[in-house]
């Protein structure tokens, strides 16, 4: 078997809050992610999405430390890395966009040069060679006429041809992971679906392991070969999307797909949606056993006690991993009492 593009394991990350105290906004997080795979990472508001893709980059905020834990990215340790490697290490083993498409982008430079410049800082090639791969790249992500739209300043691209640029300002090193947190949500729905589409060309074409955060369902649904949901900084279940979306077993997943305005073939469609009382936590008040047993409609004594253990389910489509003291009993898996 390859090795994980990505691998991350029982990563904790901290944070100081206002009285110095530490939080833990990502806690005991572990992943794979194999050359080729899009992994998503859904959650509500807050559950820590943004800051596992900036502890990926080591890219802070400056308050924020590994408290516990490793991430390698194709092997390579990346808490270890020197600050100054570290600048090659982003944009060439792992490339990254964000939501706001014109925020990689410096506004007085030729977006052409912004590409032409990343792929200068990672390889040995002369300008000229670089001009034509940035050529070549443009074409690939759809933006053309490559030459002339490689002439134009950042404010003269719609927001789904900056997109476009970060895309191909991400991928022009190869990298075997890109980080695309939330990349789609600033533009408008038919701008989304291509950008998507070509996300999930690049990764099948180049093999690119792509770690993909959304709010949107249907996306991950469509996109997605494995999921991870996180319920505030924990992992309330990690299974392959079929799992996922076929067999949700955790409380909070369930509600999460019932709470979509598509149900698709998920639930009967006679089911109302389930408004999941209340909102999560916040970082300093995390309740102790299951974090989601003050919302949990199937909460039991248990729950309020005892952090329930990810404990590993059969999946005729796929792995699972859940965290619920029910789910484990139901499924009549390790830990049943
Ligand atoms: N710089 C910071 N200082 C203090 N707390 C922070 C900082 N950045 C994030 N947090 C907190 O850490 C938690 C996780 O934040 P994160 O941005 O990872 O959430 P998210 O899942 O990406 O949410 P969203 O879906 O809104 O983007 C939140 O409670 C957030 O308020
Ligand atoms: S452990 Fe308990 S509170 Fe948590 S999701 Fe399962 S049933 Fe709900
Ligand atoms: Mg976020």
């Amino acid at each position: 078997m390859s090795e994980p593009a990505l691998e991350i394991d029982s990563l904790t990350l901290t944070l100081h809050g206002e009285d110095g105290s530490p939080l833990f906004p990502v806690r005991d997080f572990s992943m794979r992610i194999a050359p080729g795979e899009l992994h998503a990472l859904v959650g509500e508001s807050g559950s820590g999405k943004s800051l596992t893709c900036r502890a990926i980059l080591r890219l802070g905020p400056y308050a924020m430390r590994i408290a516990a834990g490793n991430i390698r990215v194709g092997g390579v340790d990346v808490s270890q890395l020197a600050e100054r490697r570290l600048h090659r290490f982003r944009g060439g083993r792992v490339g990254m966009i964000f939501q706001e498409p014109g925020a990689h982008l410096s506004p007085s430079i030729r977006v052409g040069r912004q590409i032409v410049e990343a792929l200068r800082i990672h390889t040995e090639c002369s300008r000229s060679e670089a001009y034509r791969k940035a050529e070549a790249i443009a074409e690939r992500v759809g933006l053309t006429p490559a030459r002339s739209v490689l002439r134009r300043y950042p404010h003269e691209l719609s927001g789904g041809m900056a997109q476009r640029v970060a895309i191909a300002a991400a991928v022009i090193c190869s990298p075997e992971l890109l980080v695309a947190d939330e990349p789609t949500t600033a533009l408008d729905a038919t701008v989304q679906k291509s950008v998507l589409e070509l996300i999930d060309e690049l990764r099948r074409d180049l093999g690119l392991a792509v770690l993909l955060v959304s709010h949107d369902l249907a996306v991950v649904e469509r996109y997605a070969d494995s999921v991870s949901v996180l319920y505030a900084g924990s992992i309330a279940e990690q299974a392959s999307s079929e799992e996922i979306f076929r067999r949700p077993r955790h409380p909070y997943t369930q509600a999460l797909l019932r709470a979509r305005p598509q149900l698709g073939d998920i639930a009967p469609v006679d089911t109302p949606p389930l408004i999941i009382p209340g909102a999560p936590p916040a970082l300093k008040a995390i309740p102790d056993g299951c974090p989601f047993h003050t919302r949990c409609p199937a909460a039991e004594e248990l729950c309020r006690t005892a952090v329930p253990e990810l404990v590993a389910h059969g999946g005729d489509s796929g792995y699972s991993r859940v965290a619920c003291h029910v789910a484990t009993r139901v499924a009549g898996v390790a830990g049943e009492t």
